[in-house]
């Protein structure tokens, strides 16, 4: 059994116990209690998951593991004079719960190289689809048609123990995540540079090797990258892109159909697509103003012109966070350290200093401040990547990381099927109304 395998059926097993006997002890326990709010307002706050590799604080962000994004730029290992982490360390504390070494974090890179052969129908399906199929869905057809690999689907029609699930699900999660940068490379080569591909460089580490296959020759790119794909890894279990993935992998679907699901939810404007949405916003208030260095003013002058069409300003506002997301300052340091003299940039930082205000002079929005998708445009087109419509495809790619880790557990754990509860208005109205009379 392969060392990092080994390492979480050793942590899986204690805690499946652990775990078995607190739930028989506390099962009748109350946790929350739900309001109507609730029911009717998308389930925000309701706690009903376990979900190990993240947890969301609303005013701190972020913390995987219980470490922070600032804590873990620090001491996960890097890439030979590299500043930024290289997310397979990230998915080795998410899978295990401890920061790696730099030699477990070389073999990861190595195993994820040995897996990362894609099949030869995945890029025919790829080729049959046209040009102008929105990359997003590309991508779901290339993971669904990945299925055909999926060691769990195999087993389970062979007859798979359960407890064997989590071996079968860490094998499919493993290959999957192997494969992700290849396909994703794949598509954005195959939309828009002619299908001239690049063949993948064995020498370099997972993030950078997406980087080198996009085609962005400039060597900060693949820091960038090794950031990026590191910070949008996971965000707890609640969001929609990680609860897809859960509910699909609570019937014992595989992690391809599960993680294809998964990206469908990521592909909604209101989630991972606001990431394509904040700099198509953002190309269009520069036309529309006819400048590339737009004033404060001019600037408020355009949210306020958005928020009276009837939209939502992209990049602005979360269903949990109430503060700065730490994402958005994790890029906002790396285009200090990095960037000089970018117009995109410096409308990014303009648009920070010019939206909350406005959006908090609304009254009804939670959080006026920027999330995650409000700053990776800017850094992307910096670099060269300006076809923002590929930009959630690369979300998606590091997305692949927690909640692969995190379906991992789901199995390790057995955790059974997610089946909650839905009502009509009228049983609402004959209940909980008969309820409030009384
Ligand atoms: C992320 C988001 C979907 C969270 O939704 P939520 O939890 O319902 O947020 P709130 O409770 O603050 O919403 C209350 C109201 O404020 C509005 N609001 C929230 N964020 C807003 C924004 N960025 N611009 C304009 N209005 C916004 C909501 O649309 C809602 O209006 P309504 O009552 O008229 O329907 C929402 O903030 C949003 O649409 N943001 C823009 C898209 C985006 O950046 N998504 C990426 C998230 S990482």
């Amino acid at each position: 059994m392969d060392p990092l395998k080994q390492k979480f059926q050793e942590k899986a097993q204690a805690l499946a116990i652990e775990m078995k006997a607190f739930r028989k002890e506390h099962a009748n326990v109350k946790v929350d209690e739900v309001t109507l709010g609730q029911v009717f307002g998308g389930m925000r706050g309701v706690k009903s998951m376990i979900w190990e590799t993240s947890q969301l604080d609303p005013i701190e962000g972020i913390r995987f593991r219980g470490y922070s994004i600032p804590e873990l730029k620090k001491i996960l290992p890097k890439a030979p004079n590299g500043k930024e982490p290289l997310p397979e360390g990230l998915f080795w504390l998410m899978l295990v719960g401890e920061i790696p070494t730099e030699e477990e974090v070389k073999w990861l890179s190595d195993q994820w190289k040995r897996r990362s052969a894609v099949p030869e129908h995945t890029f025919k399906v790829l080729d049959s689809l046209p040009i102008t199929t929105h990359p997003m869905t590309q991508f779901i057809s290339a993971i669904t048609s990945l299925q055909t690999e999926s060691v769990f689907a195999r087993r389970y029609a062979e007859g798979l123990n359960k407890s064997e699930y989590w071996d079968a699900t860490y094998e499919d999660a493993m290959n999957l995540i192997a494969s992700l940068p290849r396909i994703a490379a794949y598509i954005y080569r195959r939309t828009y540079h002619n299908g001239d591909h690049i063949q993948p460089d064995i020498s370099l580490d997972w993030a950078a090797n997406f980087a080198h296959m996009l085609g962005v020759k400039k060597p900060d790119f693949k820091s960038l990258m090794r950031l990026y794909l590191t910070i949008h890894a996971d965000h707890e279990g609640g969001n929609a892109s990680a609860h897809t993935t859960h509910l699909i992998g609570s019937t014992l679907s595989d992690a391809y159909h599960s993680f294809a699901g998964a990206m469908g939810a990521l592909a909604g404007p209101l989630h991972g697509l606001a990431n394509q949405e904040v700099i198509k916003w953002v190309f269009n208030m520069l036309d529309v103003l006819g400048t590339r260095q737009p004033t404060k003013e001019q600037i408020a002058e355009f949210v306020n012109n958005t928020l009276a069409a009837g939209k939502v300003i992209p990049g602005y506002g979360h269903a949990v966070l109430r503060q700065p997301d730490p994402r958005f300052t994790a890029q906002k340091n790396f285009a200090q350290d990095y960037i000089q003299n970018s117009d995109i940039v410096e409308v990014v930082w303009k648009t920070f200093e010019v939206v909350p205000p406005i959006l908090q002079s609304l009254g009804k929005v939670k959080n006026p401040w920027p999330n995650v998708d409000a700053h990776s445009g800017a850094l992307l087109v910096h670099y060269g990547v300006t076809e923002y419509s590929y930009y959630t495809v690369m979300f998606g790619v590091s997305r692949a990381l927690g909640v692969l880790a995190a379906l991992c557990w789901s199995r390790a754990l057995g955790f059974p099927l997610e089946r909650p509860k839905s009502v009509t208005f009228d049983w609402v109205k004959n209940n909980v109304g008969a309820e409030a009379k009384a």
